[in-house]
């Protein structure tokens, strides 16, 4: 869907932390798969919905700041980084390739080593072939999938992303419109969710948190089929109450825990929030120095639960936290401290809980 306006368009704030988490992403994403001991000769970035390269106020956009990433953080020209960026409006295409050549008047890399294309098409037609045209596959793949929400991504170039060597998805999901126009959306909706119409659900559902919840869980459960073992999924929340849901799919535990750290990293100025989708309450984090923790304490308790009536250990609950909640694995035990407290949860040790504790429900 070309975009409804002028190219460019101001940058919305959430974009601004959304771009901040990206910068530190691939600032640790480059040197692990180049420049590390296990090194890979090549990458790709590939952008399914690239955008302008810059904002109505001058921010950079996100291919901009991955190619700054790459020449911030690999000396060596040595390994190839192949760059691909699809856009389906004309002028983005168009002022993208201006943006590159205004920001990097001389070519910072050799070509032979930093191939770029740029293609004007939708990202459902040409991300896949044009992967295959410029020898991707094979090698590691960051697919970065910047919709306006709706997502329109084919399934099957997911399930081969996830089955690509070290490659990694990181979508922008809406839920909005698929709330909005659950009766009226045909197939076209359900072949976003692999196929499965059960997102379908929420028509019979009665409260919005409730279907916008659903819809998550639904895009969540997508990637995991596609293949995906370790998915970081949140939700940004500017000063108005606005959210951005980002859903990161990777089959390596480093990818989430980098993720992670870049997440809580994020540049306090932009004043953004984080919310777990999976919180039945939808509380909003804004203060990530010291973190209101009761989000991850209903986390836990659910977790703890659903548990063996003997219990599960802390350290048991510090690898859900880390793979299956926004939160970082030194949050739990903080989050664990006022359950037991007030006697929702007793341990197997006395004074303070540690990661070989066992907890159990009362
Ligand atoms: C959210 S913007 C991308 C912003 C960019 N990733 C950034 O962060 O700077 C979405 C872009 O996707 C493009 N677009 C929308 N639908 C598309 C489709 N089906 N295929 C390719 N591009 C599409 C729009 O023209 C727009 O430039």
């Amino acid at each position: 869907m070309p975009v409804d306006g002028p190219v460019p368009w101001k940058r919305a704030e959430h974009t601004g932390a959304k771009h901040d988490i990206y910068r530190r992403y691939l600032k640790r994403w480059f040197p692990i798969l180049l420049a590390g001991s296990n090194a890979y000769p090549s990458a790709t970035y590939a952008e399914g919905f690239a955008g302008p390269g810059v904002y109505s106020d001058g921010e950079p956009g996100s291919p901009i700041i991955a190619m700054q990433a790459l020449l911030d953080e690999v000396s060596s020209e040595k390994p190839v980084v192949r760059f691909l960026f699809i856009d389906d409006d004309p002028r983005c295409v168009a002022m993208l390739k201006e943006r590159f050549r205004e920001v990097f008047p001389e070519r910072p890399r050799p070509s032979e080593t930093t191939p770029m294309k740029f293609v004007e098409g939708k990202c459902g037609e040409k991300l896949e072939p044009w992967l295959h045209r410029i020898e991707a596959w094979g090698q590691p793949i960051l697919a970065v999938l910047d919709s306006w929400g709706n997502a329109p991504i084919s399934y099957r170039l997911l399930r081969r992303l996830a089955d690509n060597p070290a490659s990694e998805v990181i979508v922008t999901f809406g839920p909005q419109s698929f709330i909005r126009f659950v009766s009226t959306l045909g197939e076209g909706a359900d072949e976003v969710f692999g196929g499965d119409p059960s997102w379908r659900e929420i028509e019979t559902m009665s409260t919005g948190a409730a279907k916008r919840q659903h819809v998550l869980t639904c895009y969540r459960r997508t990637l995991e089929r596609a293949g995906f073992q370790y998915l970081l999924d949140f939700e940004l929340i500017d000063s108005r109450g606005e959210s951005l849901y980002l859903v990161f799919g990777t089959n390596h535990p480093r990818g989430v825990q980098k993720m992670k750290d870049s997440l809580w990293e994020v540049d306090r100025v932009y004043g953004v929030g984080f919310r777990d989708p999976r919180d039945a309450q939808s509380e909003a984090l804004f203060d990530l120095t010291d973190p209101q923790l009761a989000p991850l304490s209903r986390l836990l308790l659910e977790k703890i639960r659903l548990a063996s009536p003997g219990g599960i250990r802390v350290h048991e609950l510090r690898e859900f936290a880390l793979f299956e909640t926004v939160f970082r694995q030194e949050h739990v035990i903080r989050a664990l401290e006022p359950l037991r407290d007030r006697g929702a949860i007793v341990a197997d040790t006395t004074g303070p809980l540690r990661i070989a504790s066992r907890v159990k429900a009362e």
